[in-house]
């Protein structure tokens, strides 16, 4: 079968590509990336638009198939095109960018936190009570009072924590946010970022999808630059922010160093 020992890695991927048909021909949105992100380790994946972030994490997540490369996801070999078991699809869960658009707006937030328990049979006849747990492990405290509304009742920033609460609903081992806060109100990017970074804590991984390398300073150990679909340079977060060798990196420091004056307030507390 497809199972063989990795590495320690959580997550490796080796030479992950994938191509879209449009009208302008065939592009390669990934060209053999490969890449690994241990248990508890935070990694940013930055880049501008188009550069294939979003593509990536969704060939990681399984949502997407890649046209060739291999991947190691908790030790199970993943071969390119294989449709995922839903085991497979279970380790790695993501946060989209659109807290409005990710969830369904005629149920409750207790059904949509549920739903993956029962999936895939967890705290059978406890559901309830672990979506509430789960609520409040995103800071919405207590969890008892989120259970029966409805999502139109609830803040940007509150609907975005009902869906990092669906993403770990599954026990996933990696979570995948696109995106996570730049459609939510700048007041409250940190908090929600925070909410993220303290998921490491207990283990799980997380790849930080985000065209925003101040929230990267935040959140990651280490960060992966993206650019036309390549890994163009990766390393600590701080010493690739302090001294970027790629030109694409330096492009993209030196437009926030234009961009945000709100900066200092999202440098690490103890960096
Ligand atoms: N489903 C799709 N069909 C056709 N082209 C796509 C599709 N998804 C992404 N692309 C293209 O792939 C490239 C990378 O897109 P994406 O991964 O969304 O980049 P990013 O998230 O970095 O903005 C872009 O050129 C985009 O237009
Ligand atoms: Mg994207």
């Amino acid at each position: 079968m497809d199972k063989a020992k990795s590495t320690t890695s959580l997550l490796r991927v080796d030479g992950l590509t994938r191509r879209f048909r449009t009208s302008k021909g065939v592009i390669t949105a990934v060209g053999e990336v490969s890449m690994t992100l241990d248990r508890g380790e935070s990694v940013a994946l930055v880049g501008g638009s188009g550069s294939g972030k979003s593509t990536l994490g969704r060939l990681i997540a399984r949502l997407i198939l890649p046209d060739a490369g291999t991947m190691f996801l908790d030790g199970l070999l993943i071969r390119a095109g294989r449709r995922p078991t839903r085991h497979e699809r279970r380790l790695v869960q993501m946060v989209f960018q659109d807290p409005f658009g990710s969830l369904n707006p005629a149920r409750t937030v207790a059904d949509q936190v549920m739903r993956p328990l029962v999936i895939h049979g967890l705290h059978r006849g406890h559901e309830r009570q672990r979506a509430s747990e789960l609520l409040e492990q995103v800071g919405l405290s207590p969890g008892s009072e989120f259970l029966d509304r409805f999502p139109h009742s609830l803040s940007g920033g509150q609907r975005q924590r009902v869906a990092i609460a669906r993403a770990l609903a599954p026990e996933p081992s990696l979570l995948i946010a696109d995106e996570p806060t730049s459609m939510l109100d700048v007041s409250i990017r940190l908090d929600v970022l925070r909410t993220l970074r303290d998921l490491t804590e207990h283990k799980v991984g997380l790849l930080l999808i985000t065209h925003d390398l101040a929230s990267a300073r935040y959140l990651a150990d280490r960060v992966m630059v993206m650019q036309e679909g390549s890994i163009v340079e990766q390393g600590p977060i701080g010493q690739v922010i302090d001294a970027p060798q790629h030109p694409y990196t330096q492009q993209l420091l030196a437009a926030v160093a234009h961009q945000s004056p709100r900066r200092t307030q999202m440098e690490r507390p103890h960096a």
